[in-house]
């Protein structure tokens, strides 16, 4: 009984009160016997609600199906919804919860199991602040040199679908692209060598442009990532843009470590995890615009310079070594340096982001069968393009029956 004075003794301990304690803790004791019967029934009341935060397995499978995804991302567009069918969720777990506390919880734990186990959490999310794909800053970083072979590829998929809030950085001009595409087309003016310095001058451009645009959300992603676009409104409507989210696919199962030369002057080390940036990664506004002092306008080239990072481990190094915001693992953001013939076909249409082996790896790509063969379509964006969009104009005509991917 005694513990339950510790605390007190800790301030009073030489004053000798210990007597005064131990009556007390005999008189606390007593109220707590006496009491006991009477607080289980209000106990049990307060857990009632837990039970129905779970969602059924025949609603997920309904909403994850590619084709309802495609459909529910044009819908979002046009009429400003969240895009998704939320008669097809638990309604009375959705209306009831106005506990927004807790679902964030219940995100950040069912983060690596999603899309299956946050539905209920984006409900709860999307009720308050319905996201729509326009709300999100896509960044797409390239160069010069691969605006014919891997831009143009984005231009006609899945950039075509987010041609407003897409925005390619590149480091040369190209006004016929731009004229023939109308694709938001950026000239960094930075250097077009594959350096650290010129990588994060890019970054560091992105980065302003975003904090202009207004807009809730940041995606970066890499001139050979395919957008998963429903995916990505999905991952992102269970957050709010003003809490601090990092999101992205750590490159090492490790976190790295860097000399402190920020903070300190270098004597020390310190340890963050890193999104991959050849996978994409997605900032909130709210985290973003706390990355200033070390971001905005020409800091983040002067930041990456001191601790000698690339551009994607300045980025962590910004948000969780000095803003102490943890990244929140994802691995449905895919970059060219895994196996990605590993992801199963089935779950190719519900990850963010896509990739493929190009030169050196010509072989590394997601296994997804339509109407493109390996000739026509070598790195299957256009096939994914056209399982998720059928009726683009150049899409091949498919029989009803193979709309739906095995
Ligand atoms: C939502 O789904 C329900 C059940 O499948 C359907 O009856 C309803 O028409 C759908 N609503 C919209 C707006 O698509
Ligand atoms: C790059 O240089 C051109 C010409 O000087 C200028 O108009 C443009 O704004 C610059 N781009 C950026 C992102 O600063």
């Amino acid at each position: 009984m005694n513990l339950l004075c510790w605390p007190v003794r800790m301030h009073i301990a030489s004053v000798g009160v210990s007597k005064i304690c131990f009556l007390f803790s005999l008189l606390f004791c007593g109220l707590l016997l006496f009491f006991i019967p009477s607080f289980q029934p209000s106990a049990r009341h307060v857990n009632l609600p837990q039970p129905r935060r779970r969602i059924r397995p025949t609603q997920v499978g309904s909403l994850s199906h590619p084709r309802d995804l495609a459909v529910h991302v044009d819908g979002a567009e046009k009429d400003s919804a969240t895009g998704l069918n939320w008669s097809l969720l638990d309604q009375g777990g959705t209306r009831e919860a106005e506990d927004g506390e807790e679902d964030t919880v219940d995100d950040q734990r069912s983060q690596d199991r999603w899309p299956f186990s946050r539905r209920k959490g984006s409900g709860l999310s999307l009720s308050h602040d319905p996201l729509v794909l326009k709300d999100i800053f896509i960044a797409v970083k390239t160069t010069r040199k691969y605006h014919k072979s891997r831009l143009e590829l984005l231009i006609q998929t899945w950039v075509s679908q987010a041609k407003e809030q897409t925005f390619m950085f590149t480091d040369g001009e190209d006004n016929e692209l731009r004229l023939r595409t109308g694709a938001n087309i950026i000239n960094t003016n930075c250097s077009a060598a594959h350096t650290r310095q010129a990588l994060c001058c890019k970054m560091s451009v992105e980065y302003d442009k975003f904090i202009e645009s207004q807009k809730k959300w940041f995606c970066h992603v890499d001139d050979d990532n395919y957008v998963i676009l429903p995916s990505l409104l999905q991952l992102l409507s269970s957050y709010h843009h003003s809490q601090d989210v990092y999101l992205g696919r750590p490159s090492l199962d490790h976190p790295i470590e860097a000399a402190e030369r920020v903070k300190s002057d270098g004597s020390v080390s310190v340890k963050f995890w890193f999104a991959t940036g050849g996978a994409g990664f997605c900032i909130s506004r709210g985290l973003a615009l706390k990355m200033s002092p070390w971001a905005s306008l020409g800091n983040f080239i002067s930041t990456a310079e001191k601790i000698r990072l690339p551009d994607d481990c300045t980025v962590g190094y910004i948000i969780e070594a000095l803003l102490e915001v943890s990244l929140t693992h994802t691995h449905l953001f895919h970059s060219h340096l895994e196996n990605l013939q590993k992801l199963p076909t089935d779950a190719v249409l519900q990850q963010v982001t896509l990739s493929y082996g190009g030169f050196e790896n010509r072989r590394n790509i997601v296994s997804i069968v339509g109407g493109f063969s390996l000739v026509e379509d070598p790195t299957r964006f256009k096939t994914v393009h056209c399982l998720l969009y059928p009726d683009t104009d150049w899409c091949p005509e498919v029989k009803p029956h193979h709309r739906l991917y095995h």
